[in-house]
């Protein structure tokens, strides 16, 4: 596993079970047992989200106290976001997919934050104003995915510097330069802003109960990349009397070339843009896309594909609702019913369609994009 390499701001190497089961040991994440899934599905009304079911979000911390405090009738809330370094795409799109299922199960408040400040301070030629322009359109892309506008509270960095870096200081002198340089392998010749940061992202996690004075759980959605950061806030937010932040955790939608990396902005043909229209999707999908498929018709008939590890089996599983229909795909593709050419063919017209259904959602969440802005003063009766 000395190939694998894994912080918020480098991912190289396979991404296959084994280096997942490293990183399950490495970073003491638990797995989601049966019996947390039972109880998720419980609130949920019966019915998992395919990301449970599938294996995608494989992973927590303290999911647990998050339900116990939901049976009791206490408040949590949820906490994700995004670091806008460019155009998203799908695989971005992951977490929130799941973070807004999460949201309608619970009723929940829900926190986003855009860190352009530390897609100016890291690995980045872009101006400040870039990243701004950058998050203001991120904030758009995921507001398009239809979160509860009563609930959901867009926070940029820079636009709320104040409240963020007021709390950002109690983090920043709990932590020692060491642990910054070993959890996320900061070198001496980097910038300063790569030691503090960790504390601006850290300080949503326990925003809420700073203000309120009310001591309440946050539940954060991601893929693993992200965990280094709330690794730290676990063993900081108990020092200023707040709880651990609890956590859900995903594993990465890879690439379209395949599990050799994760879906990524910088790699030609390996990401699916929001943007794409629908032929590049398809044509994306048709070029590009890691088949499990076998190499001829007659095989792939007798012998089924292995859909698993196949891009576009994969990505329509990610933007189907009906967990009875990916099971349905499931089993056609395996056992040979389906053909490779035509699992991509579903897989482009299923990404297309939610594609256009975020385009559409977007020019109306635009007029009035305002309304989701991070207001401390509306969470004073939580
Ligand atoms: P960012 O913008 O790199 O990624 C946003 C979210 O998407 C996840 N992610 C992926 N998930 C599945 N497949 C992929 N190929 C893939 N690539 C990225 C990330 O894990 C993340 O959850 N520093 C953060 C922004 C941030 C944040 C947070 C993220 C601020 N606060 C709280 C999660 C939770 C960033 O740059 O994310």
């Amino acid at each position: 596993m000395d190939s694998l390499k894994m912080t918020p701001w480098e991912v190289s190497g396979k991404l296959d079970d084994a280096a997942y089961r490293h990183l399950i040991e490495k970073f003491g994440v638990d797995i989601i047992s049966k019996e947390l899934m039972e109880r998720l599905g419980k609130v949920a009304g019966g019915e998992l989200h395919p990301f449970l079911a599938t294996g995608l979000f494989f992973a927590h911390r303290d999911l647990n106290l998050i339900l116990d405090d939901y049976d009791a009738g206490r408040p949590f809330y949820l906490y994700t976001g995004r670091g806008p370094s460019g155009k998203m795409h799908i695989g971005h799109l992951l977490p929130f997919i799941f973070t807004k299922w999460l949201q309608d199960v619970f009723g929940v408040h829900l926190l986003v934050q855009f860190t352009d400040d530390e897609k100016y301070l890291i690995k980045s030629d872009r101006s400040k104003k870039e990243v701004e322009t950058v998050a203001n359109e991120n904030v758009l892309d995921v507001l398009s995915l239809g979160f509860d506008p009563k609930k959901t509270h867009i926070i940029k960095d820079y636009d709320n510097a104040k409240t963020l870096y007021y709390y950002a200081t109690d983090v920043a002198k709990h932590t020692t330069i060491s642990t910054i340089k070993a959890v996320f392998g900061v070198v001496d010749s980097d910038n300063i802003g790569k030691v503090f940061f960790p504390s601006m992202q850290i300080v949503p996690a326990f925003i809420l109960s700073a203000i309120t004075g009310k001591n309440i759980r946050c539940l954060i959605p991601y893929a693993i990349d992200q965990d280094p950061y709330f690794r730290v806030s676990r063993d900081v937010l108990p020092k200023l009397g707040y709880y651990k932040p609890s956590a859900i955790i995903s594993k990465f939608l890879p690439s379209l070339q395949g599990q050799n990396g994760k879906m990524s902005s910088s790699i030609k043909g390996s990401a699916i843009f929001l943007d794409d229209d629908e032929d590049s999707v398809k044509r994306k999908m048709m070029k590009y896309a890691f088949s499990g498929g076998k190499d001829t018709v007659a095989e792939q008939r007798k012998y089924g594909a292995n859909p698993d590890v196949d891009f576009a089996f994969n990505a329509y599983a990610m933007f189907e609702d009906d967990p009875a229909k990916i099971r349905q795909v499931y089993d056609d593709y395996k056992s040979g019913r389906m053909l490779s050419g035509e699992m991509k063919e579903l897989s482009a017209r299923k990404i297309n369609e939610r594609l256009a259904e975020m385009r559409r959602r977007r020019k109306v969440v635009e007029k009035d994009v305002s309304k989701y802005t991070f207001d401390p003063s509306k969470f004073k009766d939580l």
